[in-house]
């Protein structure tokens, strides 16, 4: 587009559509530097994230190209949706919840329920590649490493133990990466779909991951081949995990 007097006005308001109008005016502010250091985008950030947090587990990360695959789609969605409470099942080191919680801390608002039974190797068949981090660490120390501390409570305990504790509680995304059985995942959808609000968004981890894990069966294939729902996007990438969305109507 060329820009003149004439167009002037059309041009902020594309620049308000595509989101660059925090780059704008920190530009005018010449603080642009500074904004991009803290960038999701920066090489270094990202690369420190996916490290740190390990976004190695399926999540279609590259940190050589600062691409934080999944992460930065959660991240997007909770920037668009702007959900007041989410609820995240299931992480190895954190990658998602963390990522979630800094589009909360972004956006200035949000509170991630993250809960995770902290199975180790020990819980064969039960585990799905936890290796006990949760118990070992402090989970609040943890997510204030890049000070999303504050939007993050961690449950130590199963979906079924939280489901039964906190009753009455609604949600407006809802993330599930715990027990890939096809039993499991089945359950945690049926305690948790309730739960999530009109409009709300609920998505699953290895939709398209198959064979054995830790002693149990992928089942999350099945469950969501199956499940007659409308509105569902499916990211059959990467090839051993992948990614499923849906929104309730
Ligand atoms: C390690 S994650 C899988 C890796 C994950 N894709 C990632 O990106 O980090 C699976 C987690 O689910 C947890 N888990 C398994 N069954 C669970 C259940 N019924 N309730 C809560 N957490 C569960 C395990 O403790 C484990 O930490």
């Amino acid at each position: 587009m060329l820009i003149n007097r004439k167009n002037i006005l059309n041009f902020l308001d594309l620049v308000k559509w595509f989101g660059l109008r925090k780059i704008y005016y920190s530009y005018k502010k010449n603080c642009l530097e500074k904004e991009l250091k803290s960038s999701l985008i920066k090489k270094d950030v990202a690369k420190f994230l996916i490290d740190k947090y390990d976004g190695n587990q399926g999540q279609n990360v590259d940190s050589k190209n600062a691409s934080l695959g999944f992460g930065l789609l959660h991240y997007a969605l909770v920037q668009n949706l702007k959900p007041k409470n989410i609820l995240v099942v299931g992480s190895l080191k954190g990658y998602v919840p963390m990522m979630i919680a800094s589009a909360c801390r972004d956006i200035g608002f949000g509170k991630v329920d993250f809960v995770d039974a902290a199975y180790d190797e020990t819980d064969d068949g039960q585990n799905w590649q936890g290796i006990g981090f949760w118990k070992k660490i402090n989970p609040k120390d943890h997510f204030a490493q890049v000070g999303v501390d504050k939007h993050i409570i961690t449950h130590l305990m199963t979906t079924l133990e939280f489901a039964k504790k906190y009753q009455s509680k609604k949600y407006q995304y809802i993330y599930i990466d715990g027990d890939h059985s096809y039993k499991g995942v089945k359950l945690d959808y049926k305690l948790f779909y309730p739960r999530l609000e009109k409009g709300g968004i609920m998505s699953f981890h290895d939709i398209v991951a198959s064979g054995q894990l830790t002693g149990g069966d992928y089942g999350v294939k099945k469950f969501w081949q199956e499940l007659r729902i409308q509105e569902k996007i499916t990211f059959p990438f990467p090839k051993n995990s992948g990614l499923g969305i849906l929104q309730k109507r």
